[in-house]
């Protein structure tokens, strides 16, 4: 059993949700099987991140590449989608959780665009947690839209190109409206962000674990969490310093305020 402080809780926590195919594989079962039993961790883990009060929790559920797995699989994945945002409406609802959605969600089919617009507004002033999901999403994707945006602002007279600063670009990225990411957890043994939150994870502290997102719990949650909570954030600054304390915190403040 895992040790968690919840003085300290990581306020956002994202998750590469990895491994589906390859849980599904091992029991002789279609890469789908996996995906289904991957909805039942979401689940587990949306509960245990309310229980213990974190604010924000991101979940990876289809990148902008994924587009390009085989069609019958894309066609499974946003049916349970489709099937979730339906059977998990009284989850949310009951636990006061907002529901957002960050990525390119016009690629989505037109059926599962109003059940997640119908969703999100229906929940959109519960303030137990926020529970994001990055579907169609790629980080640099985000960029890209953000610079084309700023871009048009540029062009339009309403910025000055000396005026684009941090707090700028950070405005026009719909992943930083829960804020920067301070744990990142992967699942499924792979070291890499495969175009997770490329701005928002700067500072996020990584967490790899090899457990594939099916068997992921409440318990392997919380083992991430203490994992975070025995590292040492230092955003750039220097740790014995007699004022490290207090400008880790400035730095923390500034990366919020971002
Ligand atoms: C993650 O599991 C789910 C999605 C990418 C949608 P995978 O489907 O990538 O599973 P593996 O990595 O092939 O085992
Ligand atoms: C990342 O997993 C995307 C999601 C979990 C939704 P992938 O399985 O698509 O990433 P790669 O191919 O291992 O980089
Ligand atoms: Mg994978």
């Amino acid at each position: 059993m895992a040790l968690v402080e919840v003085s300290r809780l990581p306020q956002h926590v994202a998750i590469i949700m990895d491994g589906n195919g390859r849980w599904a594989q091992a029991r002789g079962k279609p890469r789908t099987a996996g995906h289904e039993r991957g909805a039942d961790a979401v689940r587990a883990t949306m509960r245990a991140a309310r229980r213990l009060g974190i604010p924000a929790l991101t979940l990876y559920a289809f990148s902008e590449q994924n587009w390009d797995r085989p069609q019958a699989e894309v066609n499974a994945l946003v049916d349970l989608l489709c099937e979730c945002l339906v059977s998990e409406r009284n989850e949310l609802v009951d636990n006061e959780i907002r529901l957002s959605a960050i990525g390119r969600l016009h690629k989505l089919p037109q059926h599962a665009q109003s059940r997640l617009q119908k969703l999100t507004s229906e929940t959109k002033a519960y303030e137990g947690m926020t529970l994001n999901l990055a579907l169609s999403y790629g980080g640099r994707e985000e960029l890209v839209d953000a610079v084309r945006a700023l871009a048009n602002k540029v062009h339009a007279d309403e910025i000055d190109p000396s005026d684009i600063d941090e707090s700028a670009i950070a405005q026009l990225l719909p992943s930083m409206d829960v804020g920067p990411v301070d744990l990142l957890i992967r699942t499924g043994g792979e070291q890499r962000i495969s175009n997770f939150l490329l701005w928002g994870s700067a500072y996020a502290e990584l967490y790899f674990t090899e457990e594939l997102w099916p068997d992921f719990d409440a318990n392997s949650l919380y083992c991430a969490i203490e994992a975070y909570q025995g590292r040492e954030r230092r955003f750039g600054l220097v740790p014995d310093a007699e004022d490290a304390a207090s400008t880790t915190e400035a730095r923390k403040e500034l990366e919020r305020a971002i």
